[in-house]
């Protein structure tokens, strides 16, 4: 398989200062940062005053923002206690809010004493300008629910609360597709699932594409990317999880397949078009641009 995709082991905040990123239109970000709710991670503080934090997080909207095309989008992924300043963060950045997604991730729900257990993720969707340039109406056709009494002739419109897609949780449930350390523990505990960045991608992309990750983690978005025929392009600061991602894109692992998931989407209108990754890339391909040099301390 070509590479399309390619990862940067560098911080973002030096990456979106520097020259190789001024030379790139960006037309979908996938943002996944750090939640800041004191995790463990290697090379980030994960416990930052919450001003400091949103103002962060302010910086990367904007800078993003700056670089995308016109319509061009974002998905904003936090914990849905944080949906006020997601939304005031992506508004004071320029961007229009087009949807709050909810995203019920097929788990259990946390358990909480004085409060209703939590259930789901936010995810706001939002373009730059208020029409989105790409968005395709995907329909899928998910388990009639018990209370129905017909079975659909032609699936569903997806809407904006997806309930169909399972988060890669601890254990047995994670199943293959998890990336598992030597000691069978799961390399990363935020690796997002195949299908959600399958889903944003359908949804805001067509062919060609330039698709960014400021966070890339394990490089969900690039492996999708690169089977979708866009061009990924991720950042990650922990150089563990950079190598990972290089492994993970060199080789495509049965687990990280999009195709297994393309029947889900077959009474989507024009879905061979919107899926096919054969379509000529345009000048934005990421190999078309120069290196990244990432400067040194
Ligand atoms: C929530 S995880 C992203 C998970 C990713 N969506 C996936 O599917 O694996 C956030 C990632 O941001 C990385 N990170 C933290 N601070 C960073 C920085 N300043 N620059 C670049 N990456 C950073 C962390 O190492 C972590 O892997």
């Amino acid at each position: 398989m070509s590479e399309l995709s390619r990862v940067f082991q560098n911080d973002i905040n030096d990456f979106l200062a520097s020259d190789a990123f001024a030379e790139r239109e960006l037309n979908l970000t996938f943002l996944d940062p750090p939640f800041n709710q004191a995790k463990d991670y290697a090379s980030h503080n994960d416990d930052m005053p919450a001003d400091e934090y949103w103002a962060w997080m302010k910086r990367v909207c904007s800078a993003v923002c700056a670089q995308t095309a016109d319509g061009g989008a974002v998905y904003f992924m936090q914990r849905e206690k944080n949906s006020e300043q997601v939304l005031a963060c992506l508004r004071e950045t320029g961007w229009t809010l087009q949807n709050l997604i909810i995203w019920k991730k097929l788990t259990s729900a946390v358990p909480m004493s004085r409060r209703f257990g939590k259930q789901y993720q936010i995810i706001a969707y939002a373009t730059k300008g208020p029409r989105a340039r790409v968005f395709h109406r995907l329909r899928i056709d998910p388990p009639l629910p018990a209370n129905y009494r017909h079975k659909r002739e032609n699936g569903l419109y997806v809407t904006d609360i997806w309930h169909d897609i399972r988060e890669l949780t601890a254990g047995y449930f994670a199943g293959d597709e998890a990336l598992r350390a030597d000691d069978g523990m799961r390399f990363h505990k935020q690796q997002a699932p195949i299908a959600l960045l399958l889903r944003i991608m359908l949804s805001s992309t067509v062919a060609g594409d330039v698709v960014f990750d400021p966070f890339a983690g394990t490089g969900t978005t690039l492996v999708v990317a690169q089977q979708l025929g866009r061009a990924g392009l991720g950042v990650e600061i922990d150089p563990d999880n950079a190598a990972c991602i290089r492994e993970r894109l060199r080789a495509i692992r049965p687990a990280d397949a999009i195709a297994r998931f393309r029947d889900d989407y077959r009474f989507t209108e024009n879905l061979d078009e919107i899926w096919n990754g054969n379509i000529e890339l345009g000048k934005q391909s990421v190999l078309n641009l120069p290196l990244f040099r990432p400067s040194l301390p």
